[in-house]
């Protein structure tokens, strides 16, 4: 049997390029070679940081048209959204009845909540910190091992999360028979994360970040407002130090990023480096942006695709979870 990765992908924003450099395209490529990949939205996940509906809704619809616009081919993976698979929220339950609440208590994003309370004098530790956000890697646990991942595709933040799973299936399979396949955290080290307009990396959070399918000029604008130093066109500059270098990297050949490197050192100006850096980023996403613009115009289009994939996910699920209940001792009773 062939590796079988998994990923979700939080359903409250719209990607940026840093996502699609870091995320989206490494994703596609990878399930080029490997058809036993599960992509989701999890709009389970979404809920927990996002209570306004009608960003939770658009942002769905929006990662999912990306997501294909890119060319992930959901005929040959599973791509799916995380709420279509009732039997997500089943297990998360059954998890929850083996995952020791200290465990939960020791998870990044909780610890964070806390010491932000802490750290504002809060009387209540637990201020503003919901169920959902306290047993979130529970949830996570759930999606993993419904489909007995062996390996996800994570962010370093997330690692613990992975390990989290691992340590939920390792319980559940000691107290009732090993069902649950114990899933590995993949960090990959090449990818390199985007940096922003800033220099930080490119994070929604910083707003630094392009975005990815707002059209040729926002494109444009956004790349010109790329900060650099003072030096004037003439001097030679340091590519090494220089934001707009880094992100040409993430999308050049090796030998175009030689020829920028010579450019550099002749003095190209920024207005030109930032301008050849478009056209190339331009040139990757056009394609991509007319598919995008397609599906975002036709999310019925983008629900047939998410039902199919949805069909495909529960043949898997269903059986798992029949098995994981009648081990628990709930099923019919003659
Ligand atoms: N929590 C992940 C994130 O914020 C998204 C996610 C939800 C996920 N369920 C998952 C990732 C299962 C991998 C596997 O990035």
């Amino acid at each position: 049997m062939s590796t079988r990765v998994l990923t979700g992908i939080t359903t409250t924003g719209i990607p940026h390029l840093g996502n699609y450099v870091g995320a989206i395209r490494p994703a596609v490529q990878a399930s080029q070679e490997n058809d036993n990949a599960f992509f989701f939205l999890a709009d389970y996940h979404g809920l927990i940081k996002c209570h306004d509906p009608v960003q939770i809704h658009r942002s769905t619809l929006a990662i999912a048209a990306t997501w294909l616009a890119c060319g992930l081919d959901y005929e040959r993976v599973t791509f799916y959204r995380q709420s279509d698979i009732h039997e997500i929220l089943e297990l998360a339950w059954i998890l929850s009845c083996v995952c020791a609440k200290g465990l939960m208590n020791r998870a990044h994003a909780y610890k964070a909540a806390v010491d932000a309370n802490h750290a504002e004098k809060n009387t209540d530790p637990d201020h503003g910190v919901s169920m959902g956000l306290f047993s979130y890697p529970v949830l996570m646990a759930a999606d993993i091992l419904i489909f007995n991942a062996d390996l996800v595709p994570v962010g370093r933040d997330q690692i613990q999360h992975v390990e989290m799973a691992r340590d939920i299936a390792g319980r559940f399979n000691h107290r009732y028979q090993e069902v649950f396949t114990l899933p590995e955290a993949k960090v990959d080290q090449d990818v390199a994360l985007l940096i922003g307009l800033d220099g930080r990396k490119m994070s929604k959070s910083y707003g630094n970040t392009i975005a990815l399918f707002e059209g040729e000029k926002k494109l444009r604008k956004q790349i010109m407002k790329i900060v650099t130093n003072s030096q004037e066109p003439g001097e030679p500059k340091n590519p090494d130090e220089s934001t707009i270098f880094e992100i040409y990297r993430a999308f050049a050949s090796s030998e175009q990023i030689q020829m920028m490197r010579q450019a550099y050192a002749d003095g190209i100006s920024w207005g030109e480096a930032k301008q050849v850096l478009f056209e190339l980023i331009n040139k990757e996403l056009e394609p991509f942006r007319v598919r995008y613009q397609e599906l975002m115009e036709n999310p019925a289009e983008v629900e047939r695709i998410l039902q199919l994939g949805a069909e495909k996910a529960r043949a898997e699920s269903q059986v798992l979870i029949s098995q994981v209940r009648e081990l628990v001792g709930i099923y019919r009773l003659g």
